[in-house]
């Protein structure tokens, strides 16, 4: 089994869906861990109680705020350095989407998703990555998308912000492995959460049905994999790009 006992963690977008399924499988391993959320505060309580389930004697604290604001990453580099005294894993999970076909998308529709998924990313790795080199162990994953991968028709804006993160964790990853510090990528396709959940039945039996295993993924499909990439045991692998997708892109 996969062992976090010491293991300092920050996930965006923890209060619920993928990110609440990766806080809960990190500190299940001991981890402790902040989790992030933008609004939602009883979904955020719910995840902390569930983590406190399975790390009775772990810390877990939430931080509310816009990762889209440069501040707020301060804030969080603030909380885990006071609470934790620095950092080991970051999961830049959260994001949106806000689709429709390029003939319709307004310039807005398309930088508040970058400003939120891209942006938002960059603004976590600049202030949390510096608590990492300190103690020379770190792991970085950030949640892109087969969409960022193979594009996906209404969606050039979320496409665009998760193909960006593809690049943003190469190029940070050759800067920070001489410090020991891995950034990876997790693609996924499609997972059953409140985000695909506003899909229609039509919607979602096609994409099942383009699936090689037949099946939507579920949330700790993604865990599963991100908590590898963040242990002692995935310390060998970065600048990979891992889709978890049933299959969809082959
Ligand atoms: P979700 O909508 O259930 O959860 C999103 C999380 O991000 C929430 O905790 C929310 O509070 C947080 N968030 C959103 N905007 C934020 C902001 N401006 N500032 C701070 N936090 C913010 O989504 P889900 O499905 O759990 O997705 C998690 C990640 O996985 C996202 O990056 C998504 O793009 C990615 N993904 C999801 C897929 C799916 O099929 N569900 C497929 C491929 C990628």
């Amino acid at each position: 089994m996969l062992d976090f006992k010491g293991r300092r963690a920050v996930v965006t977008g923890g209060s619920r869906g993928i990110g609440r399924a990766i806080a809960r499988k990190l500190a299940a391993q001991g981890a402790d861990v902040i989790i992030t959320y933008v609004g939602n505060d009883a979904a955020a309580d719910e995840a902390l109680t569930l983590i406190h389930e399975v790390n009775p004697d772990g810390k877990a604290l939430k931080v509310k705020g816009d990762i889209a604001d440069p501040e707020f990453s301060k804030e969080v580099a603030k909380l885990a350095k006071s609470e934790f005294g620095g950092l080991d894993i970051l999961v830049n999970n959260a994001g949106i989407t806000n689709d429709k076909l390029l003939l319709r998308m307004k310039p807005d529709d398309f930088t508040s998703v970058i400003n939120t998924n891209l942006n938002g990313a960059f603004y976590m790795l600049s202030a949390l990555a510096p608590l990492m080199t300190k103690g020379k162990y770190g792991r970085i994953i950030n949640i892109s998308s087969v969409a960022g991968v193979k594009g996906n028709p209404g969606q050039v804006n979320y496409a665009s912000s998760k193909a960006g993160l593809i690049g943003m964790t190469l190029s940070a990853a050759k800067e920070l492995g001489s410090r020991n510090i891995t950034v990876n990528a997790v693609a996924p396709g499609f997972i059953q959460t409140d985000m695909t959940n506003v899909l229609t039945e039509e919607q979602k039996e096609a994409s099942v049905a383009a699936i090689t295993l037949k099946r939507m993924g579920q949330p700790d499909d993604i865990a599963n994999t991100v908590a590898f990439l963040a242990s002692e045991e995935g310390g060998y692998i970065t600048g990979q790009v891992l889709s978890v997708d049933g299959g969809i892109q082959m």
